[in-house]
């Protein structure tokens, strides 16, 4: 098999616990704990588990968005845990994110055509707003050009995680973290957002990391999928595997309560 696009090898996150006027550390959160997996080129891989069990903490670590406890992240070549925070932000470019909320992660007081060209002009890709690749990205994303000098509570949910989606795809990354993307918005809206990732993901090679609690959305999206339950990896395999012939009775209670929900 040829090399990963991302490798992860057992990646380790512990929060202290902290009580007390002095913030005495008493415990500590096991969030992360021992997760490895690799992601090829164009492919997406489902990451499921109940709310709590370490997804949002692995999005973060993987960017180093957080620092791991322990653990290795290999990614184009380099070795992400062990980078400095500015070699972390060339790297970044390739690896972009989406998150859950598009109402927290766009700026209310930009434009949409500022909020598509701002992370390039951050990486020196264009000089302002007007660079033809903002309104391109705008319309690829399902937006209408005419939205551009418009701003993000204007807009629905779906069209706000096009946006967001807009946004990071501006950087043509090669890795897009997906934390829970669509598990803000309707049902119908969720689809139309998973098939535009579904329609880029075909147009540009991209490889997401599909993170959610919703088996639904694995079932539609992923190729092959992690099942993660307390912290730890417990299963894992090629989507048909994952759902029709896992014995493991976490994947099972998982796989079932999302036929139950239909
Ligand atoms: N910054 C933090 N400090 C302390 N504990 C945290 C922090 N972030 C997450 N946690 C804890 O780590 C665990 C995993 O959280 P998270 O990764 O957000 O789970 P998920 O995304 O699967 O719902 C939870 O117990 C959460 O409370
Ligand atoms: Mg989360």
């Amino acid at each position: 098999m040829s090399e990963p696009l991302l490798r992860v090898v057992n990646l380790e996150k512990k929060f202290p616990i902290q009580r007390g006027l002095l913030k005495r550390t008493v415990g500590q959160i096991h969030a992360v704990d021992g997760i490895s997996f690799d992601i090829a080129a164009g492919e997406t891989l489902g990451l499921v588990g109940e709310s709590g069990c370490g997804k949002s903490t692995t999005a973060r670590l993987i960017l180093r968005l957080l620092d791991p406890t322990a653990g290795e992240i290999y990614f184009n070549g380099k070795e992400i845990h062990t980078l400095s925070r500015e070699e972390i932000r060339k790297e970044r470019k390739d690896m972009q994110i989406v998150f859950q909320d598009p109402y927290a992660s766009l700026n209310p007081r930009m434009t949409v055509r500022q909020i598509v060209a701002e992370p390039l002009i951050v990486h020196g890709m264009a000089k302002d707003d007007s660079d033809p690749a903002v309104d391109e990205m705008i319309e690829l994303c399902g937006l209408s050009r005419e939205f551009g000098n418009r701003y993000p509570h204007e807009f629905s949910g779906g069209q706000r995680q096009r946006l967001a989606i807009a946004r990071v795809l501006v950087l043509d990354p090669k890795v897009i973290v997906l934390d829970e993307p669509t598990s803000a918005l309707d049902v119908t809206t969720q689809k139309q957002v998973l098939q535009l990732l579904q329609k880029l993901q075909k147009q540009r090679g991209l490889s997401y990391l599909l993170i959610t609690h919703d088996i639904g959305v694995i079932r539609a999206m992923a190729h092959h999928v992690l099942v993660v339950q307390n912290a730890k990896l417990v299963d894992s395999g090629n989507l048909d595997h994952i759902l029709n012939h896992s014995t493991h009775a976490y994947t099972r209670l998982l796989v079932n309560a999302g036929y139950d929900k239909k």
